[in-house]
């Protein structure tokens, strides 16, 4: 059977409704963007996601607790927990068994930025991009730890292209080319409230990524996972394009991760506020679970101890690390583990039935994308360790207040304070913390408070902090 018979039995054949206005170019597009859908499981969505029997929305969150997590000691050199876990994790950077994972296909459209989300300019004085943050880290993390930490970054249809020509551009910021791996991330189709296929044009379906869950299978389709395997790698560390204050690779994380024997663990940050748009850790039974901000009921997140401290304080800050033998796992042929698709309510560009675009003024159909945190009810051992706000966590997502370039910028100024004052500096700082002259450290000089320290100890610069400063 080919395509259009199977897409016309599958109740799907609108898609080549314009077949015969196509050129031979088109029509091949098409077809391949048809070959890419696969038919029953689109089905199976639709039932459950798009038609009513809404699987998510029958969850009894009664029931859920919150997870438990390991919290961070107020010094991390006096804990001996703590200080072991740093040790395994360095040992593993060492022994070459770590690469650094990012997920980067995101649209990046709450930011209103029309290219790939990391090469958006992020540093408060040398304007680097979110990738050039993320370069310059891996290479001084190398640099201390002797090891190879290459670097997988997934993309998306949409920006594949942009993102290789900006590190070809950037001579891969000294990292050496065959270090960064670039891989694609896969698509499904959008689909109206009656699970149609929407169409993009007349001769192109309206297909999104899959969801940053999709990287699991990404990975293997790719090869990344046999190129792991083959290079001795057994440790992902996965963070988010739009989060520049990342520790790329943290030795006490991976100690975490390593010591409990976990095929997956995770970093929490305890919410700033009840409503905080973060995906929260819970417990389902013994099933840990991540709950997304926009699932997760008002009588879980409002719900607070005898002292009025939130339960559900632990929220998920896109930080994990997963081993690669789990992922083997779960993308193998016929594997008891498989993702779940969410559903995406969106305005989705089309056009009607007579090929031309439809105004938009309200949603309009479904996404549907997987969440890589899914995983984590099927790891073995999974851990949950506390960070710092500022030491992990400041992601770039909206144009202005709460998680945007200008927050990100004062948070970088914030860390790099609290680093120099560890130094005995002490900067002139304004009401809201942040130093009067504007600030900024290449993390080529440090980058976490560790690295920082050693380098300021061993070179000490000669630094007038009475204006703008870049220490590089
Ligand atoms: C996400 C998490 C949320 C977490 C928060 C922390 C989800 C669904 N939610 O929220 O639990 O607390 O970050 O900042 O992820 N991406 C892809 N491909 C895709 C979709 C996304 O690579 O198909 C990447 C994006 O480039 C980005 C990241 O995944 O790096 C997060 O995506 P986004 O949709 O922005 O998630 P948030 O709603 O911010």
């Amino acid at each position: 059977m080919d395509a259009r018979e199977a897409f016309e039995i599958g109740g799907q054949g609108h898609v080549f409704a314009f077949w015969d206005e196509l050129d031979d170019r088109k029509k091949s597009s098409l077809l391949g963007q048809a070959e890419e859908i696969d038919l029953a499981e689109l089905e199976t969505l639709v039932s459950n996601l798009v038609k009513g029997d809404n699987i998510e929305s029958e969850v009894d969150y009664r029931a859920f607790r919150p997870a438990p997590y390991e919290p961070i000691p107020d010094d991390l050199n006096k804990d001996q927990k703590w200080v072991y876990a740093k040790e395994i994790g360095e040992e593993a950077l060492r022994g070459g068994r770590v690469a650094a994972f990012t997920v980067a296909g995101g649209q990046g459209t709450r930011l209103g930025y029309d290219a790939p989300k990391g090469t958006f300019p992020i540093t408060p004085i040398a304007n680097k991009t979110l990738f050039q943050v993320f370069a310059e880290k891996i290479r001084a993390s190398r640099d201390r730890f002797d090891s190879q930490l290459p670097w997988y970054i997934m993309t998306s249809h949409a920006n594949h292209e942009a993102t290789e020509s900006f590190f070809r551009k950037h001579k891969f910021f000294d990292l050496g080319e065959e270090t960064v791996k670039f891989f694609r991330q896969g698509r499904m189709p959008a689909v109206d409230f009656d699970g149609r296929i929407l169409m993009e044009s007349k001769g192109k379906i309206a297909m999104s990524p899959d969801g940053h869950g999709g990287a699991l299978r990404a990975l293997d389709r790719g090869g990344a996972l046999a190129e792991m395997v083959s290079k001795g790698i057994d440790l992902l560390s996965y963070f988010q394009v739009d989060n520049p204050h990342v520790q790329v690779a943290d030795p006490y994380f991976l100690g975490f991760h390593i010591q409990s024997g976990s095929e997956m663990s995770s970093k929490m940050l305890p919410k700033a506020y009840e409503k905080e748009k973060l995906g929260h850790f819970c417990l389902n039974g013994d099933r840990l679970e991540v709950v997304e901000y926009s699932d997760i009921p008002d009588e879980l997140t409002s719900k607070r101890d005898e002292s009025g401290n939130l339960l559900f304080i632990a929220g998920s800050v896109a930080i994990h690390v997963v081993s690669v033998p789990f992922i083997q796992k779960i993308v193998e042929e016929d594997s008891p583990i498989s993702l779940p698709f969410h559903k995406v309510v969106k305005k989705i560009a089309c056009v009607d039935g007579s090929g031309a675009s439809k105004e938009l003024d309200a949603p309009n159909g479904v996404k549907f994308e997987m969440f890589v945190f899914d995983a984590l009810p099927f790891a073995k051992n999974p851990v949950i360790v506390e960070t710092t706000r500022l030491g992990d966590f400041s992601p770039v997502k909206n144009t202005i207040g709460v998680d945007s370039a200008d927050s990100c910028r004062k948070d970088q100024q914030k860390l790099f304070a609290s680093w120099l004052a560890h130094e005995g500096v002490r900067l002139e700082l304004g009401e809201d913390g942040i130093p009067l002259n504007r600030i900024e450290i290449s993390p080529l000089f440090g980058y976490d408070k560790g690295s920082f320290c050693d380098s300021w100890k061993a070179r000490k610069p000669s630094v007038d902090f009475s204006k703008d400063v870049y220490i590089a």
